[in-house]
């Protein structure tokens, strides 16, 4: 596992984008718990950095689709998931596998 960022870095009900061999990868914090997606959008690949955050999900800029952060997938269509990465907090640092 590699250290990419620390808890404070990313602002409660926002988002930090980081990059692990050349994956482009949003820390997303909701809540205080930290989740880690490919930055991607399943769509057609925009930034979901950029995206909106609401009470439960997160609505791609692009053409507003939205996931459900909780589930990792698509509101609309659960069978649309996005990529997550298996993260581990440690005294406020966090460290990502991929
Ligand atoms: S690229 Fe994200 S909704 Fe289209």
């Amino acid at each position: 596992m590699k250290k990419i960022a620390r808890v404070e870095d990313i602002p409660v009900g926002g988002t930090k984008l980081v990059f692990m061999n050349d994956t482009p990868i949003v820390l997303l914090n909701i809540k205080g718990k930290i989740q880690a997606w490919d930055n991607r959008c399943p769509h057609r690949g925009a930034s979901l950095a950029d995206g909106n955050i609401l009470e439960s999900t997160i609505q791609c800029k692009f053409h507003l689709w939205e996931f459900d952060i909780e589930l990792a997938c698509a509101v609309a269509n659960s069978d649309i998931k996005v990529k997550t990465f298996y993260l581990k907090v440690q005294d406020g640092d966090i460290f990502i596998q991929i």
